[in-house]
Parts: C-alpha cells; sequence; structure tokens
C-alpha cells in the first residue's frame, strides 16, 4: 500500500462476496493508537507476557530446537504433536474434563478453531446463536461464512436460559448450526455462566439438537469464587475450544479444539487446505514449557496481576464515574462491561478519550446487528493499576463532558433526551 490514505483499488468489483459481511476488528483498529506510549490502553485483552519469564520461556525455545530440532523445524501432522496433545489431556483433566489425546486437534490459537468451525458448519442463511454481546473475533470469523447470529442476552450469571429457549422454540429443533458460548468471564461482558444454567444448557441442546460451542480461553485465570467446570464436563457433545494464549504466550499462535472425532475428521481436513499444520517449533517449545513446574507459579502470579488490575479498575470506576453508568464485576479474565445511558454513543466518546489519551472499544463490535452504541468494554488486563486508575479518570471526564448536557435537559423538565441533541 502507498503512503497516500486514499488507494484507487483497481480490484474493486472483483473481491468475493463474503467480504462485504465481513468488517475489520475495531480491537485492531485501535492498536496504533493504543500503543503509543502516551495513551493509556484499555482496549486490547493483552496478556501481561512480561510476567513470564523470559529465561523460562527461552529455555524452553532453545530445548525445542536443540534437543527437538528434527521435529521442531520440520513439517508435522495436520492433528499436533501427540506429544502437546498428551500435556492438555493433563491440563483438561485439572478442570474436571477427561479427555484422551486422539480427541484433540492442535490449532493455531482459538482463533484458528472458530475460522475452521465456521467453515466446516455454516452456509450462507444459517442461524448461529451466541450470548449478546459477544466476542468480535468469533463474530469476524463467522460472518465470513454468511450467517445470521442471533444473540440472547446475559444478565450476572451468564446467557439468559429463558431467552435462549424461547429463541430454540421460534426455530424449532436443529433450526440452528450451532449455539456458540463462553462460559468463564466472559468476552466482552465479564460474567460467568452459572452450574444450573450449565446444565440447563446442554439440556436444550439435546431438546432441540443444536450443538453447543464453548470457547473458553479465561477459565483458569479465576481470581475468587470457585472452579466451575466446563459445560464439555458435563457432555461429551460440546465442541470445546482452549488456547495456550491466557496461560502461556499468544505469540505461539497456539489452541486446540476437542470434538467428537466425525467433527475433528471435518476440522482436519478444513486444517490442512488452511495451513497444511501448525508451528511445531511453537508445539515443541510448549511441551517443554508445560513438562516443568515453574509455569504453575508463574500462572499464579498472573492470576494475581490481573486481580490487582481488576481491584483497580473496580475501584476507580466507584471514584470517578457518574451514577448514570453501571459495569459489571468479573471473577476472573480480562475485561468488564460498562452501559450508559441510552442517548451516549461510545464511538463519538472513543473519538474524545483517544484526545485525553486513553482507549476502550465501543461496544456495538461486539454485537452482529451494531446493538451496543451506549456501552464499551474496558481490558483491565495490561495497564498498571496506577494507569487503570488515571485512565478511568480521564473517560470519566469524557462522560462527564456528555453528561452534564443530558443533566440540563432533565434539569429544565425536558421528559427524554434524543440521542442527537446529545451526540
Ligand atoms: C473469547 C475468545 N476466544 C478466542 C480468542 C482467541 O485466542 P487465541 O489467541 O487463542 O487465538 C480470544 C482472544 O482474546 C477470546 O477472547
Amino acid at each position: 500500500m502507498g503512503s497516500s490514505r486514499v488507494v484507487f483499488d483497481r480490484l474493486q468489483g472483483r473481491y468475493a462476496q463474503r467480504m462485504e459481511g465481513m468488517r475489520s476488528s475495531a480491537v485492531r483498529d485501535l492498536f496504533a493508537a493504543a500503543s503509543r506510549p502516551d495513551v493509556i490502553s484499555l482496549s486490547g485483552g493483552m496478556p501481561e507476557v512480561s510476567r513470564v519469564p523470559a529465561h523460562t520461556a527461552a529455555d524452553a525455545a532453545f530445548r525445542a530446537v536443540a534437543h527437538h530440532g528434527g521435529q521442531a523445524l520440520q513439517y508435522g501432522g495436520s492433528e499436533g504433536r501427540v506429544e502437546l496433545r498428551q500435556t492438555i489431556v493433563e491440563l483438561m483433566a485439572e478442570t474436571g474434563v477427561r479427555v484422551r489425546p486422539e480427541d484433540i486437534v492442535i490449532t493455531a490459537g482459538a482463533q484458528q478453531a472458530l475460522d475452521l468451525l465456521g467453515k466446516i458448519f455454516l452456509d450462507p442463511g444459517d442461524v448461529v446463536i451466541a450470548e449478546g454481546p459477544t466476542y468480535l473475533g468469533a463474530l469476524q470469523a463467522f460472518s465470513a461464512y454468511g450467517p445470521e447470529i442471533r444473540c440472547v442476552d446475559m444478565d450476572e450469571c451468564g446467557m439468559r436460559m429463558d431467552l435462549l429457549e424461547a429463541e430454540l422454540k421460534r426455530l424449532g429443533r436443529g433450526g440452528a448450526k450451532f449455539i456458540y458460548t463462553i462460559p468463564n468471564f466472559q468476552n466482552p461482558g465479564g460474567v460467568t455462566l452459572a452450574p444450573e444454567r450449565r446444565r440447563r444448557l446442554i439440556e436444550l441442546s439435546r431438546e432441540y439438537d443444536i450443538p453447543v460451542i464453548e470457547d473458553d480461553p479465561y477459565g483458569r485465570l479465576r481470581f475468587e469464587g470457585g472452579h466451575i467446570k466446563p459445560l464439555r464436563a458435563l457432555d461429551d457433545d460440546v465442541i470445546y475450544l482452549g488456547t495456550f494464549s491466557k496461560i502461556f504466550a499468544p505469540g505461539l499462535r497456539l489452541g486446540w479444539v476437542t470434538a467428537p472425532h466425525p467433527v475433528l475428521a471435518k476440522l482436519l481436513i478444513a486444517k490442512q487446505a488452511a495451513d497444511l499444520c501448525g508451528s511445531a517449533f511453537a508445539q515443541v517449545t510448549a511441551e517443554q514449557y508445560f513438562g516443568g513446574s515453574r509455569w504453575r507459579k508463574v500462572l499464579q502470579g498472573l492470576t494475581r496481576t490481573y486481580a490487582e488490575r481488576r481491584d483497580a479498575m473496580l475501584a476507580a470506576l466507584e471514584q470517578h464515574f457518574p451514577p448514570e453508568a453501571r459495569w459489571t464485576c468479573p471473577e476472573g479474565g480480562f475485561f468488564l462491561w460498562v452501559e450508559l445511558p441510552e442517548f451516549l454513543d461510545t464511538h463519538v466518546l472513543l473519538a474524545e478519550a483517544v484526545e485525553r489519551g486513553v482507549t476502550f472499544v465501543p461496544g456495538d463490535a461486539f454485537y452482529p446487528d451494531r446493538r451496543g452504541g451506549n456501552c464499551m468494554r474496558l481490558a483491565f488486563c495490561y495497564a498498571e493499576p496506577e494507569r487503570i486508575e488515571e485512565g478511568i479518570r480521564r473517560l470519566a471526564e469524557v462522560l462527564e463532558d456528555r453528561l452534564e448536557l443530558y443533566r440540563a435537559f432533565i434539569a429544565a423538565g425536558a421528559l427524554s433526551v434524543k440521542k442527537e441533541e446529545v451526540v
């Protein structure tokens, strides 16, 4: 691409139709602003990789090449190395899920798994059910295949089963291709699906014959409360996605899928077409890293760090944010969700926030239909506590400017305020 901002596109009109349904990721778009040293990033869900000791990671990478170079530097099987799949078996057993290496396919992060699942399941017009709001990377991955994504609202206990049931009744048996859910510390909502709702979700999935895709990147990052078993522990038919991105490093691009064998067989074909096989070097490095015991201490330290940052964000919101705002209180993970008065447009707020040196992700990025315009996702995983407090203070200033106008309307006796009068 040239340096000019307006690029003449000679291929206009030749792109595949599926590109029309695809949007650029709001988080990626914010990457440049969020990377400026003067800007406090509350936008991206970037793990604090500086807490992974460089020498431990370097040691694992060194051993991968020094002792397993013949394999680490070579192509490998599309399903991934059996040694790493054995490591995953052990990791999953600790969360209450029993699987075998042959039940697992390694992917380039959970993100590739989402894309491959879209590829094998979705035709244009198919219905997918997801939480509303939901992970924008899933919206991006699925939307390439042209489905209609229907969102089910959440409350503080996760996806509402009464609303899900009503949606399933409307659609009828087999009326959706799958139900996509992030039960633990949901991205972007920050809420966790309660145990009784997990059981109900499995019952409904069986009753309506619609498979569940469980995306679980944050399950091991719990700050408080007891562990809740994954959906996969309740039903072997659940398609479960895991990742090393949050428990080791996203730079490895390593995730996995465990699913019934017919699904894995299709997934493997799709994976072969996508990249032949995953990075053997990354896989052997992960085997070396998880082969030792140091990673447990590192993960404990990381979780403590995120908990401190969550606390800092909640305290700052309490102190600085206006009474009209509401937010979730996550028990783990990276994110919380803020809801503002209906008439506020968080895109407009974002432009002002970036000027004041703070970023967040506007809420509509997490819906397929541009709902959520008065909401924002805040990430507490990345900035230091003092920066979080300063970032929230700056955001509160932006909000305050907007709200003053609103309050003036109310004081003047206006019954309602139209969005366009304030933005
Ligand atoms: C819910 C969810 N699923 C999947 C992913 C993708 O993770 P990975 O780095 O494993 O591709 C993320 C990353 O933030 C996520 O939040």
